[in-house]
């Protein structure tokens, strides 16, 4: 259950999300290796993400608004909430800056792939173009600007206890 200020944090952020992504939805490759963060078990998590993002893609194009479409809301749900999860464990192990600003970012995504679950049960047919284009900019948004600020927490702590850090 959220508490209240991480629900209001969510709603804002949401808001002024959801305002730029009106002004803004360049083409962008899913698969893009400069996304690395040099953190293995980050890295590898991410692409699976990317790799859920790419089942979307082709549903998208195939315009399948079947039981498909609801089993890649279903993954990528399920999958962002395990690799939520892995994220903000490290980040609370090494002691990394602005832990809670960046569980609400996780929030926001959940609650947001949630609504369309929701609206999939309402038979909503441009569903599938509305999440590519949404999924996108989140995760590349959130890679770049919010994933990043942990790096050399979690790099350093990975190091500290003996853990190698890098991709392959
Ligand atoms: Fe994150």
């Amino acid at each position: 259950m959220q508490d209240l200020q991480i629900q209001i944090k969510v709603t804002q952020i949401r808001n002024d999300f959801m305002e730029e992504m009106k002004n803004d939805t360049p083409p962008v490759q899913t698969k893009n290796d400069c996304l690395l963060l040099d953190i293995e078990i980050i890295d590898d998590q991410h692409r699976k993400i990317f790799k859920i993002l790419d089942r979307l893609v082709v549903l998208r194009d195939n315009k399948d608004n079947t039981s498909n479409l609801l089993k890649v809301i279903e993954d990528l749900v399920d999958y962002s909430c395990i690799h939520f999860q892995t994220e903000e464990e490290l980040m609370r192990e090494a002691n990394s800056p602005n832990i809670k600003e960046h569980i609400v970012q996780h929030h926001f995504f959940i609650d947001k792939i949630n609504e369309y679950r929701i609206a999939y049960n309402y038979k909503n047919k441009v569903l599938a173009n509305q999440m590519v284009i949404f999924v996108r900019k989140w995760i590349l948004s959130h890679i770049i600007e919010v994933d990043g600020k942990y790096v050399d927490s979690i790099q350093k702590y990975l190091n500290e206890v003996g853990l190698e850090s890098k991709s392959k």
